[in-house]
């Protein structure tokens, strides 16, 4: 007998028994972002059609203006949340400032705040490298009719909910709503997400570690030290092996199913290194701690940090429990 098929929608219903007060809200808004991450699939899919299609800005063979990978997967999310009903307050990496999607839905009382990367790691969509998106659900703080950028202001271990797509070989869907973690590739022939990596969990020793070491001579000598470790052959499971893509969904995603450690550390230009903390890495927080591993900005856990601003930045180190412990010891910090 075939093995059982189970859609990313069976699962996010059967999963509702574990949101007794949700009454299927939640479960609406995330099938709305499967439903916004198969499009902009499709999209990414014919991304090197664009010179046959028309570049940004000009217009298409069926006349429709040509809008860039980033915008276009940015409108597509915000369209679905919006006309799902179910969220409040939007935060995305495209964004200025928050988008108050309430108004037009005060009626239904919208219970989620969503922040989003709609596309990560745009820079390797010209090279057919994989990219992304990631997304964190939040509960709503404030009342009906007042929802504002604070609802969206919450530490990441208020998370309800937390995922990224990555479009890679094959586009896949990865998912916690803080019970584990589990994985959905897109069958493009039925048009479905399905359970393909169900129980994801990050080995505690991993072999890989992923850092932009053309920055090295910026790092402080505590991150500098842990890079020389994770090079060094004497020690007993010898040098770990060096990967690095250049979107942080896809170095993530690799390390989660393989082991290691993804690291974006401060320098002395950047202090807060490059990543965001709201829509970048508390999502990825939340999954790798579903998933047995850890992330925190080299002294404190990520999750427990206050954001203060919407675009926010954070030193980001994430992955397997050893290597993260390992590099903890070697800044000789840990919150
Ligand atoms: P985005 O494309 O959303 O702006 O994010 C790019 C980020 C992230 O995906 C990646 O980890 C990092 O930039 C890479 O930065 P460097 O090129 O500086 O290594
Ligand atoms: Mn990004
Ligand atoms: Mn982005």
């Amino acid at each position: 007998m075939a093995a059982r098929l189970i859609t990313l929608n069976q699962f996010i219903v059967e999963r509702q028994k574990d949101f007794p007060c949700s009454e299927g809200r939640l479960s609406r808004l995330l099938a709305d972002i499967g439903a916004a991450a198969k499009i902009i699939s499709r999209e990414v899919n014919k991304a090197g059609l664009v010179d046959i299609l028309g570049a940004d800005g000009s217009t298409n063979v069926q006349g429709e203006e040509v809008q860039k990978l980033d915008a276009y997967a940015n409108n597509t999310f915000i369209s679905f949340l919006r006309n799902g009903g179910e969220c409040a307050v939007i935060a995305s990496e495209e964004d200025e400032d928050v988008i108050i999607t309430e108004d037009a839905y005060v009626h239904t009382n919208p219970k989620y705040v969503v922040a989003m990367d709609p596309l990560d790691g745009s820079s390797n969509i010209d090279v057919n490298a994989s990219i992304g998106t990631i997304f964190s659900i939040y509960r709503r703080r404030s009342k009906q009719g007042e929802a504002s950028k604070a609802d969206v202001l919450q530490k990441g271990s208020e998370q309800v909910a937390s995922g990224y797509v990555i479009y890679g070989s094959s586009t896949m869907l990865v998912l916690t709503t803080g019970n584990g973690v589990n994985g959905f590739t897109l069958d493009p022939s039925i048009g479905e997400f399905c359970l393909s990596h169900p129980k994801i969990r990050i080995k505690p020793d991993g072999k890989i570690f992923s850092v932009n070491e053309g920055n090295y001579h910026a790092f402080n000598p505590g991150v500098k030290k842990f890079i020389e470790w994770c090079k060094d052959p004497a020690k007993e499971e010898g040098p770990l092996k060096a990967r690095y893509i250049g979107s942080l969904v896809a170095d993530f995603h690799r390390n989660l199913l393989k082991g290691g450690i993804f690291m974006y550390p401060s320098t002395a230009e950047t202090p807060n290194g490059k990543l965001r903390l709201v829509y970048e890495c508390n999502p990825m927080a939340f999954i790798v701690e579903q998933a047995g591993g850890r992330a925190t900005n080299g002294t404190v856990r990520i999750m427990d940090i206050q954001p203060t601003e919407l675009h926010q930045r954070v030193p980001y180190a994430v992955g397997s429990e050893n290597l993260m412990d390992q590099l903890h010891t070697t800044l000789g910090v840990w919150g």
